[in-house]
C-alpha cells in the first residue's frame, strides 16, 4: 500500500438490510425493503434480506474477522425500523441495545464505529405516509437521529446521516428498480430535497447530542460526454447536475443548480437551504465508476442517455473499472468547491467478482484505487480515509445474492465465512504500515 499521511483511516463498510437478516427479531418493524423484496419479480430469483448474512446473530464472529484484518474503522448502518418500528415515537430498547453491543464490541477491539443512519431501509409505516415524497419524513428522520445519538453519542465520534441520496431517489423513486419501487422519473425530484432537509435537521440533532464529526455520503461519478458535440456535452452537464451537483451544491454551497431549483417549485421553502448547508466536518464519497453520457434521441423521457464505456475491464456486475476516475473525481471536487470542500472520506469503493476466494481481480481493483487516492492526496486533496465495500458477500439489493462484493466469502446455506485472497492481501498491507 502506498504511504498515506499519519492518521489515514482504513476501514470496511456494510449496511443493515444487506447483512443483518433477523427481520422479525428484537421488535424490528417492517422496512420498504422487506415489502419490495417480497413482491414477486422485484429482485433476482426472488431473493430477500430475511436471513442475509445473519449478522444480527453472528456479529461477534464478524467483529473478530475485522479485528484480524486490522482495520481502523467500521462503517455500518443502523436499521431505522429496529429503533422505531413504526418510524415514529419512543425508541425500541431492543433495537438500541443491538447497536450498543456492536459499538462496545468494536471499541473493545480498537475499531472506530462509523454509523450511517439511513442506508435505504425506511420504515414501511413512513412509506405508507408518502415516504421521502413527504416533507414530514425529514422531521421524523431528525427525531430518529436524535434517539440513536442519545444512546451511542458518548462512544461514537464520527457519524454519517444518509447513504447515497441520489441512488435512493433515482432507483427507488424515479426508475423503480429499488424499494419503494416508484416510477416517477423527473417527478422524483422532491425526494432529493426532503432527504437533504432530513440530513440538515439530523446534523443539528446529532450535534445537540455531542457528535464530534458529521458527514453525508454521496455517490459521485465523473461524467464523460460521449463526444465533443455540443448536444452530448450539454446532456453530460445535465446528468452531472442530477447525479453530483444536486447533492453536493446544497450541502456545501447552500444552493441548487438553477434549473433544479426551479423544478422543485414550492417544495423548496424559505430557510431550507440554510438547514441543508449546516457546515459539515467531512464529506463521504462512494465511488465505483465514471459514467458516459450522450444526448438522448428525440422525444425521450429524460434529457440524457447513458452510454457504455468501452475498452476497460469490467467487474462481475459489468461496471467499468477506471481507477483514474477516482483521482479525477477528487481533484475535480477540489476545483469545483475550493475552500468550501471539507476533508473527504471514501466511504465505499470495491467490486463484485465471481464466487470463490481466489479474487485477484479485487486485489488489483483495491490496489489501483488506493493508489488513485494517494495521488489525489499528493495533488492537494484532503482525503482522510478509505472504506472497502464490503466486508462480507451480502444482499446486493435488486441483484439479490448474485453479486459478491466481500473480502470474505459467505456461504449463504451454511453461513460459513471464508476470507478471500483480497482479505489476506489487505491484512498484509495494513500490518506493514509504519
Ligand atoms: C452502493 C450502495 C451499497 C452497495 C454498493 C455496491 O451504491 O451504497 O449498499 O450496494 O453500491
Amino acid at each position: 500500500m502506498p504511504e498515506f499521511p499519519a492518521g489515514f483511516v482504513v476501514g470496511v463498510s456494510t449496511a443493515a438490510y444487506q447483512i443483518e437478516g433477523a427481520v422479525d427479531a428484537g421488535g424490528r418493524g417492517a422496512s420498504i425493503w422487506d415489502t419490495f423484496s417480497h413482491t414477486p419479480g422485484r429482485t433476482r430469483d426472488g431473493d430477500t434480506g430475511d436471513v442475509a448474512c445473519d449478522h444480527y446473530h453472528r456479529w461477534a464472529e464478524d467483529l473478530a474477522l475485522m479485528a484480524e484484518l486490522g482495520v481502523d474503522a467500521y462503517r455500518f448502518s443502523v436499521a431505522w425500523p429496529r429503533i422505531q418500528p413504526d418510524g415514529t415515537g419512543k425508541p425500541n430498547p431492543d433495537g438500541l441495545a443491538f447497536y450498543d453491543r456492536l459499538v462496545d464490541g468494536l471499541l473493545a477491539r480498537g475499531i472506530a464505529p462509523v454509523p450511517t443512519l439511513f442506508h435505504w431501509d425506511l420504515p414501511q409505516a413512513l412509506e405508507d405516509r408518502g415516504g421521502w415524497l413527504a416533507r414530514e419524513t425529514a422531521e421524523r428522520f431528525a427525531e430518529y437521529a436524535g434517539h440513536v445519538a442519545a444512546r451511542l453519542g458518548d462512544r461514537v465520534r464520527r457519524w454519517i446521516t444518509l447513504n447515497e441520496p441520489v441512488v435512493h431517489m433515482a432507483q427507488g423513486y424515479a426508475w423503480g428498480t429499488h424499494a419503494p419501487g416508484r416510477q416517477l422519473l423527473l417527478d422524483a425530484l422532491p425526494v432529493a430535497h426532503h432527504q437533504l432537509l432530513g440530513h440538515g435537521l439530523a446534523v443539528r440533532a446529532l450535534r445537540e447530542h455531542g457528535a464530534a464529526e458529521v458527514m453525508i455520503t454521496n455517490n459521485c461519478t465523473p461524467v464523460l460526454p460521449a463526444s465533443d458535440d455540443e448536444a452530448d456535452q450539454a446532456a453530460a452537464a445535465v446528468y452531472d447536475a442530477f447525479h453530483n451537483r444536486l447533492f453536493n451544491d446544497p450541502v456545501l454551497l447552500g444552493t441548487y443548480p438553477d434549473f433544479l431549483s426551479a423544478g422543485l417549485g414550492d417544495v423548496l421553502r424559505d430557510g431550507d437551504l440554510q438547514v441543508i448547508s449546516t457546515p459539515l466536518d467531512a464529506l463521504g464519497i462512494n465511488y465505483y465508476n465514471p459514467t458516459k453520457v450522450g444526448a438522448p434521441p428525440a422525444g425521450a423521457d429524460l434529457p440524457f442517455e447513458m452510454r457504455t464505456i468501452e475498452g476497460v475491464p469490467t467487474t462481475a456486475f459489468g461496471w467499468p473499472v477506471v481507477p483514474d476516475g477516482l483521482h479525477d473525481l477528487l481533484t475535480g471536487l477540489r476545483e469545483t468547491y475550493g475552500g468550501a470542500l471539507p476533508p473527504i472520506y471514501i466511504t465505499e469503493n470495491g467490486c463484485s467478482t465471481a464466487d470463490g476466494t481466489a479474487d485477484q481481480f479485487r486485489v488489483d481493483y483495491l490496489d489501483s484505487h488506493l493508489r488513485a487516492v494517494h495521488r489525489a492526496i499528493g495533488g492537494g486533496v484532503d482525503v482522510r480515509g478509505y472504506f472497502v465495500w464490503s466486508l462480507l458477500d451480502n444482499f446486493e439489493w435488486a441483484e439479490g445474492y448474485s453479486q459478491r462484493f466481500g473480502l470474505v466469502r459467505v456461504d449463504f446455506e451454511s453461513q460459513q465465512r471464508t476470507p478471500k485472497n483480497s482479505y489476506h492481501w489487505l491484512r498484509a498491507q495494513l500490518a506493514s504500515r509504519a
